[in-house]
């Protein structure tokens, strides 16, 4: 499976940590950045993943921000994105089986690195349910 994953300056120590896992479980790894600590727009960062994954570039993307809720909510503006900010493993889980989340997103000011290993452990492993969990997301396509 191939991951694309970016984050600001507010992800990028978690960044560091989860490409590590990524690594050590075998996922062909895309990094957009940022690559340093200075400060940047983390809109431009969810464009970029967010691209890799409705071209098919990538299978799915994880964005890392300070909160992760300025990266959920820019990549939700993309089209064919659904991105789903966990902070948890019930709900990284859920995201996967019911909404075929295909963005994760990661806050490093609010979830410490080991629970956000489990989260991207989970997320990345979890299929879709399909069935009436299929249907519903095509609805969103229709408001
Ligand atoms: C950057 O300070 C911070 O605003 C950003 O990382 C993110 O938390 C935005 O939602």
């Amino acid at each position: 499976m191939k991951v694309a994953i970016g984050s600001d300056h507010g992800g990028f120590a978690l960044k560091k940590v989860i490409l590590v896992l990524l690594v050590e479980l075998g996922y062909e790894i895309q990094d957009v950045g940022c690559y340093t600590l200075d400060s940047v727009d983390y809109p431009g960062f969810a464009a970029m993943v967010s691209a890799k994954v409705t071209s098919g570039e990538a299978d799915r993307g994880i964005l890392i921000c300070g909160t992760g809720i300025g990266m959920s909510m820019a990549a939700n503006k993309h089209q064919g994105i659904r991105a789903a900010l966990c902070s948890e493993q019930y709900t990284a889980h859920m995201s996967r089986e019911h909404n075929d989340a295909n963005v994760l997103c990661l806050g490093e000011r609010v979830t410490g690195s080991g629970v956000a290993e489990e989260i991207v452990r989970t997320w990345l492993s979890t299929p879709f349910g399909g069935g009436r969990h299929q249907r519903r997301i095509q609805l969103f396509d229709t408001v």
